[in-house]
């Protein structure tokens, strides 16, 4: 079934939910152009994502999609935050900030009852989930509202998992996709594959539709991807320059600069694995070091270095999130890029 079929959407594509680049604006956007607009309510409290809620609702009468992680909560572990801490002591004495104030950064939250609570008053048509699925009671809930459930599959493994599980369409997010990897049931890098070999594969596993995502930026891109057996698909990065979207000043630069040719999966940010833009901290320390604190602790820890070296115009110690095509990335309204990704698609 496509998605089309499956939400009464125009066009194929889904405008990746990407927490900290994006609010309501372009989730508003990318739903009034007949595509499925995503909040991102990973980093959002209860009161913050009722405010964007409703937002939506009062922009648009489109079905859009609202997303949410569900990690276990880490352990704190005062013995790995301090090694963590002493490992990036020389950046702090380089940037002139005492290492032992903690700035307070946005939280990285899993699904709730008090998220359940605000999707009860808005019933989105979709609910979409990273790093596998809430309960089973939670799950119960978002479904007693009518909601599609969606989550994202990272091998043919985690795809059977899904469907076990009761969802109603599975993300296949290849190796190349920007941000976190949805990954869940393993933490074996190794297993992660490319887009257009995972696709197939899980198609031919699955009986639900699916959803590709990673490395798409354009509509022969999208139009491979439906030919390979895709449902729809799922585009992020190629979204990050949109004037809708809220993505930084130096995360804008280096999308535009040649750095975007090289990314690589970093666990130095949160403490969970995820693609961006090699920058000088993942050069020095990784990308992938054993000394990080559990996601989402390690974001806390590089906070004020990040925002220190923010203020300066550098980009060397934030989460530059990206996949390995930027090539779609332009400076073009949210609406315009939607219509042109399924531009091939729609013309046949
Ligand atoms: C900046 C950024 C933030 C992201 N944040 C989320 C998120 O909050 N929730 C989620 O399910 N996926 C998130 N993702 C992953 C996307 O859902 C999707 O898998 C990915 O963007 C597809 O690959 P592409 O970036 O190459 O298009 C994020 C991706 C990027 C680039």
């Amino acid at each position: 079934m496509t998605l089309q079929a499956l939400l009464g959407l125009e066009l194929p594509i889904i405008q990746a939910p990407m927490a900290g680049v994006q609010d309501s604006r372009l989730a508003i956007a990318v739903s009034n152009a007949g595509g499925l607009g995503s909040l991102p309510c990973g980093m959002l409290s209860p009161d913050a994502m009722r405010k964007e809620l409703a937002h939506i609702a009062a922009h648009t009468s489109r079905p859009y999609n609202v997303n949410f992680f569900c990690h276990a909560p880490p352990r704190p572990n005062a013995e790995r935050a301090s090694g963590w801490r002493a490992v990036l002591a020389p950046y702090y004495r380089e940037f002139q900030l005492d290492p032992t104030v903690v700035s307070s950064t946005v939280v990285r939250a899993p699904f709730s009852t008090h998220a359940a609570d605000v999707l009860a008053d808005f019933k989105p048509a979709v609910v979409s989930f990273h790093f596998g699925l809430p309960s089973a009671e939670l799950l119960a809930r978002v479904r007693a509202g009518g909601s599609k459930v969606f989550s994202s599959a990272t091998t043919v493994d985690e795809a059977r998992w899904l469907e076990a599980h009761g969802v109603d369409a599975i993300i296949a997010q290849g190796f190349e996709a920007g941000g976190h990897r949805g990954t869940f049931l393993s933490n074996d890098l190794s297993t992660q594959i490319g887009t257009f070999a995972l696709i197939p594969q899980i198609v031919r596993t699955v009986a639900l539709p699916v959803i590709a995502a990673g490395g798409i930026a354009d509509a022969s891109g999208v139009a491979a991807a439906m030919a390979l057996g895709a449902a729809g698909v799922q585009v992020g990065t190629a979204y990050l320059l949109c004037p809708e979207a809220t993505t930084s000043a130096v995360h804008r630069a280096a999308l535009t600069s040649e750095a975007a040719r090289h990314t690589a999966v970093t666990n130095l940010f949160t403490g969970r694995p995820a693609r961006g833009i090699v920058n000088r901290l993942m050069r020095e320390l990784g990308p992938i070091s054993a000394a990080v604190p559990d996601y989402p602790l390690a974001a806390s820890a590089l906070a004020s270095l990040r925002a220190k070296a923010e203020s300066q115009g550098s980009g060397d110690f934030s989460p530059l999130w990206s996949g390995q095509n930027a090539s779609g990335c332009r400076e073009i309204p949210a609406a315009d890029l939607t219509r042109e990704l399924a531009s091939i698609y729609a013309s046949r």
